[in-house]
């Protein structure tokens, strides 16, 4: 049965939320996608391709990505937080009147995955953490982020696609994917970018959060990510009693999904069909 195209706006939390929900006509649990930073939920596409035959996939653009706007004004930027980001998403499954879903989240989506464990277990089956950490922004790194912010307001969103994308890809896939992905960070727009860059910056330490976490969890990390290297994969397979283990992503960096969908899509498909 070929899955089903559903591209769809919610007004939650103050947004007219963008998300694609695709579904099989007989799914056997829902799975939400939950983008990185500065990106959106194209970043999914094979993954929503992929997982529709077996599952319902919803996958939002996070508040003022992709097609997701504010329907007032953006909160000030200090106001952002991972916190805020996780209820939008659980606006969005109560919405759609979905108690339970399996979450992947990559990189931010980790750090979203995490405020989503701490505020709301219960709505919780299982995580699955892709090229994300535990552990809070170094006071270089908190630095680092407020410097982006500035240069982004001096010179718009094109100078963060040229920084980010040399990190964000390994070099031997920047030809095949590096355009997509740097037209997903130009199309973002400066408050949004400057708002989610204090949620990053702000964010807490979630390592405390590894050892009660209680559903299965998988972590994936591509073999050669410079974000979120393989010492940070490790440390958080180490430290979750629930871990179902690692998967080291071949010939991908930061952005595995989009990077090799084949050997990403087999390990979670691996990781979903193993008993909870
Ligand atoms: C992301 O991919 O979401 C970001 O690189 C995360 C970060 O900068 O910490």
């Amino acid at each position: 049965m070929l899955p089903e195209t559903n591209g769809a706006y919610a007004e939650v939390n103050g947004l007219r939320m963008f998300f694609e929900d695709r579904s099989s006509t007989d799914p056997t649990g829902v799975i939400v996608f939950v983008h990185g930073y500065p990106l959106n939920l194209s970043m999914w596409r094979y993954q929503l391709d992929y997982f529709s035959i077996t599952h319902r996939c919803i996958a939002p653009d996070l508040r003022g990505f992709g097609g997701s706007k504010h329907l007032n004004q953006p909160l000030p930027a200090d106001q952002w937080t991972m916190d805020v980001f996780a209820d939008d998403i659980i606006a969005l499954l109560d919405h759609l009147r979905l108690d339970k879903a399996h979450i992947c989240g990559l990189s931010m989506g980790g750090y979203i995955a995490f405020a989503l464990w701490r505020k709301h277990p219960q709505r919780v089956r299982r995580l699955i953490l892709a090229d994300t950490k535990a552990t809070a922004d170094s006071d270089e790194a908190r630095a680092n982020r407020y410097k982006q912010a500035e240069m982004v307001k001096a010179k718009g969103a094109t100078a963060l696609a040229d920084v980010m994308l040399p990190k964000l890809i390994a070099p031997d896939n920047l030809d095949k994917i590096g355009n997509e992905v740097r037209y997903m960070i130009e199309s973002t727009d400066v408050p949004t970018i400057i708002g989610t860059l204090h949620a990053l910056a702000e964010r807490p330490d979630s390592s405390t959060t590894l050892a009660e976490i209680t559903v299965p969890t998988l972590i994936v990390v591509g073999e050669k990510d410079e974000i979120t290297p393989l010492s940070d994969a490790d440390f958080m397979r180490d430290y979750i009693d629930s871990s179902r283990g690692l998967a080291v992503i071949p010939n991908a960096g930061h952005m595995s999904p989009l990077e090799n969908p084949d050997a990403f899509n087999e390990a979670v498909a691996k990781f979903m069909t193993h008993d909870s």
